[in-house]
């Protein structure tokens, strides 16, 4: 069915001196595993190194985020063309901490995932809600406005989606397993309606506080297909446990 999809985002960490010791501690501890899609996605200054250092493994490589232009004077951004050049296969776009830090709308978001996927980059897409709208009843509202906005006229072909409730990100506070199904099937019925039947096929990863000590009580639920893990990612001992959570 669909095969478990778990991906290190290292966010604003490690040099690319540590970025080479994680991958040379790593990639040997996880060489067997086949059974689970693993990919990090390092910060941009090391996308190039870690890209030859991970050629011909089982470890697949991700950019963090990416702008929609092909090329041209956007100082400061980089293409869709640039990151697939040094080996990434995947582009982490709509992280909430782009949304909220850098005001990226729906509408700039669905641009940037077009982008990717017209280059051939798989999208790693992000989607959750802060605790305030939780609390207020809007869940269900954001995460299908940010689903139907964001993802409006793609195509599944190499289409992750995220759910990462933005109180559960780096607070140490996890959704409980029941909490990750519930939003990933109300997610998986906005893809159907999208989709149809290929929305079956789609990867739903959770985010938001995954551990060693949590991650198979989560990926035990039926909508999760696996993680998106910040923190937790950052030793090769923690993210190597997590891999290999089965
Ligand atoms: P966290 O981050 O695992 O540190 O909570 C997850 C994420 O933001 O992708």
């Amino acid at each position: 069915m669909r095969k478990p999809f778990i991906a290190a985002n290292w966010k604003m960490y490690k040099t690319t001196g540590e970025t080479k010791d994680f991958i040379t501690n790593f990639l040997p501890a996880v060489k067997a595993v086949d059974n689970v899609d693993i990919v990090l996605a390092p910060p941009f200054i090391s996308l190039s190194l870690a890209g030859d250092l991970l050629k011909g493994s089982n470890v697949m490589l991700s950019a963090q985020d990416l702008y929609f232009e092909a090329e041209g004077a956007y100082t400061g951004e980089v293409s869709a063309k640039m990151i697939l050049d040094v080996g990434c296969k995947w582009v982490i776009v709509g992280h909430s901490e782009r949304r909220q830090y850098f005001n990226e709308s729906d509408d700039f978001l669905n641009k940037k995932t077009k982008a990717a996927k017209a280059a051939g980059l798989g999208v790693i897409f992000c989607i959750g809600e802060s605790l305030d709208e939780r609390n207020s009843g809007k869940m269900f509202d954001i995460i299908k406005r940010e689903v139907e906005g964001g993802l409006k006229d793609v195509d599944t072909d190499n289409l992750v989606v995220a759910y990462e409730p933005i109180w559960a990100i780096g607070t140490g506070v996890t959704a409980t397993p029941d909490q990750a199904q519930e939003a990933h099937a109300f997610v998986r019925d906005r893809l159907r309606d999208m989709y149809g039947a290929k929305a079956d096929d789609i990867r739903i990863l959770y985010g938001g506080s995954v551990k060693p000590d949590n991650v198979t009580e989560i990926m035990s639920k039926p909508d999760v297909d696996g993680a998106l893990v910040g923190g937790a990612s950052l030793k090769p001992d923690s993210f190597e446990k997590i891999v290999k959570f089965g």
